[in-house]
């Protein structure tokens, strides 16, 4: 376990667990903590023997409240637009990390806190989680990816009412519309986050990066296009390793040993 000041690492088993430490302040995203969690993203991405991330907070009430309000209330506009664009760079790359990650949502998931679990490729609640995006009611619209990563997760009309009420919904409602995967028991959540990452992890590592990448890139394209880019990726997974011990796997009727390649 790595411990720096914002967010604890560590790397166990396939998984790398990135816990967002900052109780005391809900474990709001200052500069800090929003950077330390780039390198953390960073390492996992870099360590070969990650296969998955868990993303989570520290305590039992939030996940993530929030960018820091005390920091958005000192900005200019020319900071405010740097502040935006720096945080969705950082969410960007958790999203195209090629690996896959799981926000275990234990509590409070607002404003940068939800963008950071939409930036994730699963979402998991507790009973207890409420989420939303109350940047309006600052003044302010969500930067970190919110208005967009929303609307094509669970459609505009919902997208919108959340954006534009500033209200949280709680988790049931979150699992209604699609916001999370599962809802489970509070005490239940990292168990049930590291059971679907051990899942993740028992598949071929090149299909899982590239199922994501058609997935992600192919909503932003024509059905036509998305379904040329799902022919090359699909190409490209032949042309693996891992494709090659996945079907030899089967056809000895044996489980397969992938390794990434
Ligand atoms: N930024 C900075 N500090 C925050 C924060 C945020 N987004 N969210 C919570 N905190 C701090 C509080 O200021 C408080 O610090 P203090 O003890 O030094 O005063 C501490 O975390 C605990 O929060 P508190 O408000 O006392 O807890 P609560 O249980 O009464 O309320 C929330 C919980 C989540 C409803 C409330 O903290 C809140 O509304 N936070 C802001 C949410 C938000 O607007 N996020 C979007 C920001 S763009």
């Amino acid at each position: 376990m790595t411990n720096t000041s914002r967010v604890l690492y560590e790397a166990k088993d396939g998984m790398a667990r990135l816990t967002i430490h900052r109780p005391e302040k809900l474990n709001a995203l200052d500069r800090a903590t929003v950077q330390e969690i780039d390198r953390a993203v960073d390492t996992a991405g870099s360590d070969p023997r990650v296969g998955v991330l868990i993303l989570t907070g520290a305590g039992e009430k939030a996940f993530v409240a929030g960018a820091d309000i005390h920091e958005l209330a000192t900005q200019t506009p020319v900071e405010g637009e740097a502040f935006s664009r720096a945080g969705q760079a950082v969410l960007s790359r958790l999203e195209t990390l090629g690996k896959p990650s799981i926000a275990a949502i234990n509590g409070y998931a607002l404003g940068g806190g939800l963008e950071l679990a939409l930036a994730c490729t699963l979402r998991l609640a507790s009973e207890s989680a409420r989420l939303g995006l109350p940047e309006v009611s600052l003044g302010i619209i969500p930067g970190y990816g919110g208005t967009q990563r929303l609307a094509r997760l669970v459609g505009r009309g919902r997208a919108l009412e959340i954006v534009l009420t500033g209200e949280p919904i709680d988790a049931a409602e979150a699992l209604r519309i699609g916001l999370v995967n599962r809802v489970v028991p509070a005490a239940d959540l990292l168990s049930t986050a590291e059971a679907l990452a051990r899942t993740l992890l028992s598949r071929g590592p090149m299909a899982l990066r590239y199922a994501m990448q058609a997935v992600r890139d192919g909503l932003e394209m024509t059905q036509a296009e998305g379904l040329g880019l799902e022919a090359a990726l699909f190409g490209l997974t032949c042309a693996t390793e891992d494709m090659r011990e996945g079907t030899r796997a089967f056809v000895e009727k044996r489980k397969p040993a992938f390794r990434g390649r």
